[in-house]
């Protein structure tokens, strides 16, 4: 999970203990408020943001450290320089250590090969959220009693919807996985291919809702093309919205996830996205924890 310079680019190929010993820390999330006094982080965002942006700044701050926020909008960028000209430029003035959102699969990967300075990726293009799995972990374990151990064997996770387009969904696989999780993903074929990522694959919602521990509504990225895998909105709804009636079908204990922003009454109903099983503002106060806790390992707090 991180490199020798203390970037988390991927949740692809992450150990265990690497995870757990980050849930640890976000889950007693005991700081004294210095940890990071005299750093400075730059938070690079290239994609619009609300709870990753925000929250990496909170953490930040809250830490001691202090940042810097940079979007596209407002940056040289919007006169041509290029993406590693941008960090090269971030890096000459001293900061302590690069997050960065973009619309790329291998941006961070890219960055953080070129600086030298810790990168934490905050989502980018269909790849990869690191920080967003592993807030989404801690909710998991909170939840279902894990934070002893954090281990998941058997729990199942179902993850539902828009998976190809989603680096949440690729991040929580990894993750959850190696936490020993089941994995079970729904979709239409165009949205889950057969395989995915390795894991068991099902077409039908209804057939699965009674089983998971916790369900994980994925939003539609319309601004990645995925209208055009949708359908019919109303065959979509029928199919794989987590509606009323559903969530109604889950077992007792089992919770309702969706990392935002959400189409209100698309992927999700409204009643049950601020129902008693939702743990959807859970999981942004999650962000907040886990990102101190990247935070202060990255900047060796
Ligand atoms: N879940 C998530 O990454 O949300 P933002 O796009 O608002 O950061």
């Amino acid at each position: 999970m991180w490199t020798s310079k203390r970037d988390l680019v991927t949740m692809h190929g992450a150990e265990a203990s690497a995870i757990r010993s980050v849930l640890h820390d976000a889950h007693w999330d005991e700081w004294e408020g210095d940890e990071c006094t005299g750093k400075t982080v730059a938070n690079l965002f290239f994609e619009d943001s609300t709870r990753t942006r925000v929250s990496f700044s909170m953490a930040a701050g809250s830490l001691g450290a202090r940042p810097v926020d940079l979007t596209a909008l407002g940056s040289s960028m919007s006169k041509g320089e290029t993406l590693l000209d941008t960090v090269w430029t971030i890096e000459s003035m001293g900061f302590s250590a690069i997050v960065i959102r973009h619309g790329e699969d291998d941006a961070a990967a890219m960055v953080a090969s070129r600086v030298h300075c810790p990168v934490i990726n905050a989502g980018s293009g269909r790849s990869q959220h690191p920080t967003q799995a592993l807030g989404d972990a801690l909710v998991i374990g909170e939840a279902h009693d894990r934070t002893d151990g954090w281990d998941f064997s058997g729990l199942r996770v179902v993850i539902v919807g828009d998976i190809v387009s989603s680096r949440v969904a690729g991040s929580n696989i990894d993750s959850l996985r190696m936490l020993g999780a089941e994995i079970v993903l729904v979709g239409p074929g165009a949205m889950v291919p057969d395989g995915f990522m390795g894991c068991t694959v099902e077409r039908d919602l209804d057939g699965v809702i009674e089983s998971a521990d916790a369900v994980m509504m994925l939003r539609i990225q319309f601004e990645r093309g995925a209208g055009e895998l949708v359908g019919a909105r109303d065959e979509y709804v029928r199919d794989y919205q987590l509606s009323e009636q559903r969530a109604k079908a889950m077992k007792p204990g089992a919770i309702v996830m969706h990392p935002g922003p959400m189409n209100r009454d698309l992927e999700i109903a409204s009643a049950v996205a601020d129902g008693g099983q939702s743990k959807i503002r859970k999981q942004v106060n999650a962000g907040v924890r886990v990102r101190r806790a990247v935070l202060n390992h990255a900047l060796d707090g």
